[in-house]
């Protein structure tokens, strides 16, 4: 069994997303307190597009995707800048090396892109080719259902809790020197890697993810129901619907 994950760069249901990959990785079904060891053959391929690498670092994730995809054949982590504008990788699809695709979490601008048609990007190349070779694509949209959603957030600074400390701990020790500027810091998200030692640091509880209310869209919840008539697109509410899909059901022993 095959399974190329794409991820874009949607903070919301990225951890979740995560947490399926690793579990279906070890072998470990969630829902029986006696997990059976899963098939052994099962290779992931990931996808990733520029947001989500930049997101995946924000978020602490990103080192941790090699417990996932270790880098052998069929088991690489590919991004954008080494697959060009072409995406020869995406290639793989057309050749039907295959069974699934699922993209998660998708973010509203890879949802329009692939509901026009657009495939200019690394994901959006995977999902027009592996529709094109009949490879089911399952996608998790972001922002694909009416209604608020709470969505965790990077790293910040809260600055009614800041004291504009002269010797600011978190700012000196951290190591990609993400937190710049006084007397109250900020973080530059695309050189922060989530580690959360900061945030560990700062004795006034300055420094924390927090969690946001989004709604979606119209247009995107629009799109995605346009993503829902097309042949071979299956949408998933939510990343561990992945797991328990019927279709899917081989991924265990019985
Ligand atoms: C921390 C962070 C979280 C984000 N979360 C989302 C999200 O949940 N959903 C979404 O549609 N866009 C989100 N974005 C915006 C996308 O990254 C942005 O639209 C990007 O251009 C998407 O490119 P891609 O679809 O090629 O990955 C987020 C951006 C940042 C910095």
């Amino acid at each position: 069994m095959k399974i190329a994950w794409c991820i874009t760069g949607a903070g919301h249901f990225l951890e979740e997303s995560y947490e399926v990959f690793r579990t279906i990785k070890k072998g470990v079904r969630p829902d029986v307190s006696n997990p059976k060891p899963q098939t052994p053959n099962l290779k992931i391929t990931i996808f990733i597009s520029n947001a989500g690498v930049e997101v995946l670092r924000m978020y602490g994730i990103f080192a941790k995707l090699k417990e996932i995809s270790n880098g052998d054949y069929m088991e690489e982590i590919f991004t954008e800048p080494e697959q060009g504008s072409s995406s020869p990788k995406a290639g793989r699809f057309s050749l039907k090396k295959y069974d699934a695709v699922v993209v998660s979490p998708a973010t509203s601008n890879t949802v329009a892109k692939i509901a026009y048609g657009i495939a200019d990007s690394l994901v959006t190349n995977v999902v027009s080719l592996a529709t094109k070779a009949c490879i089911p694509v399952y996608i998790v949209p972001t922002d694909g259902f009416p209604g608020k959603v709470e969505s965790k957030m990077p790293y910040s600074i809260d600055r009614d809790k800041c004291r504009g400390c002269n010797d600011c701990e978190p700012r000196d020790s951290c190591e990609r020197e993400a937190i710049y500027g006084a007397p109250i810091p900020q973080i530059d998200l695309l050189r922060c890697d989530g580690c959360g030692l900061c945030s560990e640091l700062c004795p006034y509880d300055a420094i924390n993810g927090g969690v946001v209310e989004i709604k979606a869209r119209e247009i995107d919840i629009r799109n995605v129901e346009d993503l829902r008539k097309m042949e071979g697109i299956t949408i998933l509410e939510r990343p561990e619907h992945f797991i328990f899909y019927k279709t899917h059901s081989d991924y265990y022993n019985p």
